[in-house]
């Protein structure tokens, strides 16, 4: 199941080590997530509900629950996100999962630590608002729960499209390699650190799970950078293992080397869908089709034709009606949409598959900024409920900037600049003179939405900015 030859990946991986699964030994290597080595070893029943449903791996990026597993001892760890360790003791557990009566975990002390900024998301809007306060002479501490930094950028294995200015034509791989270069020595980047809240207790603190302890970090500027999370679909047989988020399979294969499976039927012909499907195809599995439930194909041509060059079936008006199988998936059963999105009695086909992979949208990560205290607003273009935040990325709560894809989905050039906006109107608020940088900065990123692709976030951003009005002028509560 580990990829030996990739067409643009090598995989440097760590020393070898071994765990128990239930009770059995497993092969890693140091530098996986649990999750990842389980899968490398053919493993993808991770736990049980209580009423014994199979549950795996959904979106490996600490978003979605679907990985609870119970280690040395300890249940509900996300194993997608917890690095696997020489002899750790890795089990399943049925429903919320149990302490021993005799367990005493060992909890070191919390720690204490003060900044005057603090960045919530190490991916591509993350760290250019870190470059941005860098270069000004600030230096803040960013925090990111996954074991590796970049964000999304980490898994793309394609050149990227949008501004040559924000680094269009480098694979999204190597532009997260620059990003971190760029602040690694200066800033303190602590990966496998999740914020889990927000408190206004002495100041701004921020609770951060890092290292098997509690940290407190008081910060009185916060820049809110958490990304997006997957969208799911209903149809029976969705929590099944084998069905994945794109993103999941992206992790699974481009970050660990790791086929998810050997035949994938592919959610969606966005952008998304049809780069996952080729990076499908790279990693040597086979995919079965891609359905997409619109009329029109969503994403680039230019990506659709790469999928198509190798015999793979994109069928428009069509959708996944049901996945099969009992303890994973076996197979899906398709079907074209008719009226009202319908699917239409006696076009149902069956397809072999073990993966059905999920790539129908992403939601803005919000919950930091709603527990906050941000006004929120449904945006359907920006692609879910979202902080209202002025033009410099401030939310209505003051000194709390958003940025990225947390902010509205969009793209990693959009988020990169955005970053870069949050950080230099934040810097302005602390006296500093960035009124040309910020002068240059807002019309780019207004450049960058300007194409086709770039409609439905400019369109909703001015939805969202009329809604900010309205705030300030007191209309809306
Ligand atoms: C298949 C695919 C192809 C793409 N192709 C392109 C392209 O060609 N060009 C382009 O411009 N864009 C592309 N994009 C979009 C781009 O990757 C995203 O828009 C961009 O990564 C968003 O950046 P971000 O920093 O807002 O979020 P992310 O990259 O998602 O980073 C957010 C980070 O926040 C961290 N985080 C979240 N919550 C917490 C928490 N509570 N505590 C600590 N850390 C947290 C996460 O671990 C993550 O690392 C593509 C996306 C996909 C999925
Ligand atoms: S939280 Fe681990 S798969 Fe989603």
């Amino acid at each position: 199941m580990r990829i030996e030859h990739h067409p643009i990946l090598a995989f440097a991986r760590g020393r070898r080590i071994t765990f128990t699964f239930d009770g059995k030994a497993v092969e890693a290597y140091e530098g996986e997530t649990i999750a990842a080595a389980l899968h490398a070893a053919g493993i993808r029943v991770l736990s049980r509900t209580k009423g014994g449903r199979p549950r795996g791996l959904f979106c490996a990026i600490g978003k979605c629950s679907s990985c609870l597993m119970t280690v040395d001892g300890i249940p509900n760890v996300k194993s997608c996100v917890t690095l696997v360790q020489d002899g750790m003791r890795v089990e399943s557990q049925r429903g919320p999962g149990k302490i021993d009566p005799g367990f005493r975990p060992r909890v070191p002390p919390s720690q204490t630590r003060e900044a005057e900024v603090a960045i919530v998301g190490g991916g591509p809007a993350g760290l250019s608002a870190a470059k941005a306060l860098l270069e000004q002479g600030v230096k803040p501490l960013v925090f990111d729960e996954n074991p590796h930094p970049g964000g999304q950028l980490i898994k793309q294995t394609h050149k990227f499209f949008g501004s040559r200015a924000e680094r269009a034509g480098t694979r999204g791989v190597a532009i997260a390699q620059e990003l971190i270069a760029e602040v690694r020595d200066e800033v303190e980047l602590f990966s496998g650190a999740q914020v889990l809240g927000l408190y206004e207790d002495k100041g701004r603190t921020l609770a951060v799970a890092h290292a098997g302890r509690l940290l407190l970090v008081q910060a009185e500027h916060l820049i809110v950078a958490t990304g997006a999370e997957e969208r799911f679909l209903l149809f029976p047989g969705n929590d099944l293992p084998g069905v994945y988020g794109a993103g999941a399979v992206q992790t699974l294969m481009n970050v660990y080397g790791i086929k998810p499976g050997e035949r994938a039927l592919m959610v969606g012909a966005g952008n998304v869908g049809l780069i996952v499907s080729y990076q499908l195809l790279q990693a040597g599995v086979e995919v079965a089709g891609v359905v997409e439930a619109m009329s029109e194909i969503g994403g680039y041509h230019v990506h659709a034709a790469k999928v198509r060059r190798f015999g793979v079936p994109i069928l428009t008006c069509h959708t996944v009606v049901r996945a099969l199988g009992t303890d994973r998936v076996e197979g899906a059963v398709i079907a074209q949409l008719g009226p009202g999105f319908q699917p239409i009695p006696g076009t149902e086909r069956e397809l072999i598959v073990d993966i059905v992979c999920l790539a129908v949208g992403l939601t803005p990560s919000t919950r930091l900024v709603e527990q906050a205290g941000a006004k929120m607003a449904y945006i359907g273009e920006l692609g879910g409920r979202v902080p209202l935040h002025d033009e410099g990325m401030e939310t209505t709560v003051p000194g709390i900037y958003v940025a990225g894809d947390c902010a509205g989905i969009g793209e990693a050039s959009t988020a990169m600049l955005e970053g870069r906006i949050a950080a230099l109107s934040l810097l302005a608020r602390l006296g500093r003179k960035v009124s040309e940088e910020l002068a240059a900065a807002q019309p780019a990123l207004a450049r960058l939405r300007e194409g086709p692709f770039g409609e439905r976030p400019r369109k909703g951003k001015e939805q969202l900015q009329s809604l900010m009005k309205e705030v300030a002028c007191g209309k809306l509560p």
